[in-house]
């Protein structure tokens, strides 16, 4: 598999730390096991500076397994750099929004607004009161959230509010349609949860979604736009059955590892499903695929990306690639 030629969109996890506990999320899974760290600040500049220099890239997402972005102290200046770098680049940053100042949301936005011209901030709002939003975003205040965002927005930001449908905010649609328009959202997007039942730390069900049985599905997932509309260009399609492969998107961890996708990355500490990961660096070197050893062209060229990728997908190895991807 070509994934130097192919890769010209990033999907990079920069901390791993976080205010929140999402239930489902794969870091609230995993708390006691995963180290928690921030993206090196010195290797993102030689990413950046060197390694990406003549690469052509499309897309930078902030986004991942471990932890939110906006946890990272040095986002403003790391962002600096890409802005040097790729001055046409596309941003999109995940965020639960319930973090930082109002001043600190100022100055992103006027960053965002002056320097990435193509840029979009996902707020993840799971309700349109502090009772229905924390039942998933536990840790997180609403009132917050919708504070940092509505600074955000008046300052220049295009920010999306994207909200995860359960049995327990169904209902809210319509008024969180209203908010975003009040709160200066540039648009709405409802989407399904990954996982149809949410079970809390003490595994009691905190929440489910058969409402995905009962209404329609459009009347459930959709989007809405209010202000300028933000088309997200996926590059040129590739038919392949590797959906990252296919969106030219590899995704890099906040411990500086290089995956081809957030799902065989979010198995890292899942030692019973991802044996075939940890085997990989056996074969090939421990951490064959770190930018702490290696340069971003080493690790997409190395016979881990180009042979063991397509090996796993030849022989349906690894558990995520057929249940993400139905690899067979
Ligand atoms: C681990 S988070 C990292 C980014 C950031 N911390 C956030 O929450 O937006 C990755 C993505 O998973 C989403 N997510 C978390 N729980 C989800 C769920 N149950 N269903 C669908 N998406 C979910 C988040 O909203 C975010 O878009
Ligand atoms: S805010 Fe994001 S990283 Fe943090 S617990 Fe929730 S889904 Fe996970
Ligand atoms: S799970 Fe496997 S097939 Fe799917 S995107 Fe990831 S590497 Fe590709």
């Amino acid at each position: 598999m070509q994934w130097l030629q192919n890769t010209i969109n990033l999907e990079i996890d920069i901390s791993s730390y976080c205010n929140a506990r999402c239930p489902c999320c794969a870091r609230t899974q995993q708390l006691e096991k995963i180290p928690v760290t921030h993206f090196d600040f010195d290797i993102w500049r030689r990413l950046w500076y060197s390694d990406l220099i003549d690469q052509n890239i499309y897309r930078l997402e902030f986004n991942g397994n471990w932890g939110d972005p906006l946890m990272h102290p040095d986002i403003i200046p790391m962002l600096g750099i890409v802005k040097e770098i790729k001055p046409d680049i596309q941003l999109v940053v995940n965020t639960n929004g319930g973090l930082r100042s109002k001043e600190f949301w100022k100055d992103f936005a006027i960053l965002l607004r002056d320097n990435f011209k193509r840029h979009r901030l996902n707020f993840g709002i799971d309700g349109t009161t502090q009772k229905s939003h924390e039942i998933y975003r536990v840790d997180v205040e609403l009132e917050k959230v919708l504070e940092n965002a509505r600074v955000f927005n008046d300052n220049g930001g295009v920010g999306f509010w994207q909200m995860t449908v359960f049995d327990h905010n169904v209902d809210e649609i319509p008024r969180a349609i209203e908010m975003a328009k009040e709160y200066g959202f540039s648009s709405i997007w409802f989407r399904r949860s990954y996982t149809r039942t949410v079970w809390n730390t003490n595994n009691e069900i905190a929440a489910t979604t058969k409402c995905y049985d009962n209404i329609p599905t459009d009347k459930l997932f959709f989007a809405k736009r209010f202000k300028r509309s933000f088309t997200p260009d996926t590059g040129i399609p590739v038919p392949h059955p590797c959906k990252y492969f296919n969106k030219k998107s590899i995704q890099i961890d906040s411990y500086h590892n290089i995956w081809p996708c957030c799902h065989v990355s979010g198995k890292l500490y899942d030692t019973e499903k991802m044996n075939a990961l940890h085997d990989s660096w056996q074969k090939y070197g421990y951490k064959c695929n770190n930018l702490e050893k290696h340069t971003y062209q080493e690790i997409l060229e190395s016979d881990y990306f180009v042979k063991e990728i397509q090996d796993a997908l030849d022989t349906a190895k690894w558990q995520p690639c057929r249940s993400v991807c139905g690899i067979k």
